[in-house]
């Protein structure tokens, strides 16, 4: 095995984008940024420079980080941020996965900026992948482009949902043609293609707020895998792609060689006012082919199809169906027994997510209509995750210093159960919605080494139109079932499926729907568990899981890294 090494300065430059330079918070001047290439059992070092004037972590999205929670890279979760002119060495192994993952900040808003791939092949020697061998690997970054600051955008999330929408969206960093500006012509993504061949795409929803579907006009996709785990292939014309999730589809050169748009049309559902087909991204699928006299094999023969390009007829924007279809045909190639034979699950979750409200004066409930009723959080079990402001969670549970700013464990029963009454089901608007006054707190839940654990999330009214991608660090989920409504222990319990779940390590909670969860805590440390939507995660849809250490050397959390970042008090996450 290998060890990759490489550097990431985050600075601060200017870019031009709708024909508008904007200043951007990015590593190496890219956007995206570096990709990682590794295969897997390799090992990796990042050096981080932080010249920006943010506080910074970077976070290794899917990477399991098996008893090292301390390079997981979650500001006060696992460490305290890389402060502006600070340095900060990542050091982690990448064993037992391969695919593709991701790297992105978990500043609130910055990871707009701050993301790049993560590959992992397979190792020298080991088989190599469970499909034919692509011609070329291409990772495709669907985005989003902010003429605000997205970490202003973060920090103003409680006040105002309408201004946290994007200026547009991207496919590797670049806008496209939808947005033509001034006459600039080029502005889109090109994936140049040969005829007949066969590439893999390494797709990723690096979006901060947005499901996308995903089309290129003439061609289908072969899904392969998710969040670095083969799938049983399925082809497919649409690839939905929530925030945080990973896709690795392959794409045969197999239409009549001309030129094919490539399309990323965000389906956040309602808000029908904000959102028009012009908001979606443009890249093109371009053929080469053979130019005047040469016979298109030798060298220098060949140049981009000329065609008039063609444009994929895409879902409508508030269809919330055919994303449901897609992951529901995610299964995972090899059958996952192990969890079944074990059928015993030792801890059950039920986790409502939702909205509510704050007191400004910090109450701990105030009622409604109180004049200091007016922050809007986002809430599991109705409670809304409060960041520690002066030492990680991952040290204070490493040196004992007791349940230092963990308030509670996470509440085992919601508050309350929800039917989806039409009542329930208002229009999307700060004044009609019925939020439950709530409270903020440092959620933790302890798991002992080795528990099994099922967790079924339940979307609200409340969330209509928002997608719940729900992330976990430091484990994959299987998925054993999703559905509409409300879940049911007895009739949507019967049909788990056991035989081949797909394993994930973010979970799309379908739109008004349920998903069905389990994991096996083996991997001891502080993880955090959340919505990858950024508007939910800045707003408190969060909550910690503690895996105690196992009895042995081997099943604990050794030390932390020399030169881990202290803070010092008052760190504040939403950066300044
Ligand atoms: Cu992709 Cu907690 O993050």
């Amino acid at each position: 095995a290998a060890s990759v090494e490489h550097t990431f300065v985050v600075s601060q430059t200017k870019m031009t984008r709708l024909c508008k330079e904007t200043l951007v918070t990015v590593v190496n001047g890219q956007l995206p940024g570096p990709t990682i290439e590794v295969r897997e059992g390799d090992s990796v070092t990042v050096h981080v420079v932080n010249r920006s004037p943010y506080n910074i972590t970077i976070h290794w999205h899917g990477v399991k980080q098996v008893r090292n929670c301390w390079a997981d890279g979650v500001p006060m979760v696992t460490q305290c941020p890389i402060m502006p002119n600070k340095n900060f060495t990542y050091w982690f192994n990448v064993v037992g996965q391969e695919g593709t993952l991701w790297w992105h900040s978990h500043v609130p808003g910055l990871r707009a900026t701050l993301h790049g791939a993560f590959i992992i092949r397979p190792r020298h020697g080991a088989a190599s992948y469970p499909f034919p061998k692509p011609h070329r690997e291409i990772p495709v970054i669907i985005g989003d482009w902010w003429e605000k600051d997205p970490a202003e955008v973060a920090r103003n999330m409680t006040k105002s949902i309408f201004s946290s929408y994007a200026s547009a969206s991207t496919v590797n960093g670049l806008v496209g043609d939808l947005f033509n500006c001034s006459g600039v012509a080029k502005e889109g993504y090109v994936l140049d293609v040969e005829p007949g061949k066969t590439y893999l795409l390494r797709i990723i929803n690096a979006g901060l707020f947005s499901e996308f579907y995903l089309k290129i006009a003439g061609h289908k996709f072969t899904v392969v895998a998710a969040d670095a785990n083969y799938v049983r292939p399925f082809t497919t014309e649409v690839i939905a792609i929530a925030p945080g999730e990973t896709v690795d589809a392959l794409l045969i050169a197999d239409a009549h060689p001309g030129r094919y748009y490539m399309v990323g049309l965000p389906n956040q559902a309602p808000l029908p006012d904000t959102q028009t087909p012009e908001y979606a991204t443009r890249g093109m699928v371009q053929y080469m082919v053979s130019q005047g006299p040469c016979s298109g094999t030798e060298v220098g023969c060949r140049g981009p199809s000329a065609d008039v390009p063609i444009a994929p007829k895409m879902p409508d924007i508030h269809d919330t169906v055919t994303s449901f279809y897609f992951h529901s045909n995610l299964t995972s190639l090899q059958h996952h027994a192990h969890l079944l034979v074990q059928q015993r699950v030792d801890q059950r979750m039920f986790v409502v997510l939702g909205l509510g409200t704050i007191c400004k004066q910090g109450h701990k409930f105030c009622k409604r209509g109180d004049s200091d009723e007016d922050i809007l959080v986002a809430t599991m079990n109705n409670v809304s995750f409060l960041p520690p402001t002066s030492k990680s969670l991952l040290e204070a549970h490493y040196y004992h210093t007791g349940r230092h700013g963990m308030t509670q464990d996470l509440p085992k029963m919601p508050p309350k159960l929800y039917n989806f009454t039409d009542e329930a089901l208002i229009p999307f608007g700060p004044k009609e919605m019925r939020l439950e006054p709530t409270y903020k707190a440092t959620l933790v839940r302890r798991f002992q080494q080795g528990a099994v654990v099922e967790i079924v999330f339940q979307s609200t009214a409340m969330l209509q139109g928002d997608s719940n991608p729900m992330h976990l660090h430091g484990h994959d989920m299987v998925v054993l079932a999703q559905g509409l409504g409300s879940y049911d222990p007895v009739k949507d319990g019967a049909r788990y499926n056991y035989v081949n779940p797909p394993v994930k390590n973010t979970v799309l909670v379908p739109n008004l729907g349920w998903i069905a969860i389990r994991f096996v805590a083996n991997n001891p440390g502080v993880w955090f568990m959340h919505c990858h939507y950024e508007f939910h995660l800045s707003m408190g849809m969060a909550a910690v899981f503690i895996v105690e250490d196992g009895p042995t050397m081997d099943t604990s959390l050794p030390p932390p890294p020399v030169n881990f970042p202290a803070c010092g008090h008052g760190i504040d996450l939403m950066p300044k």
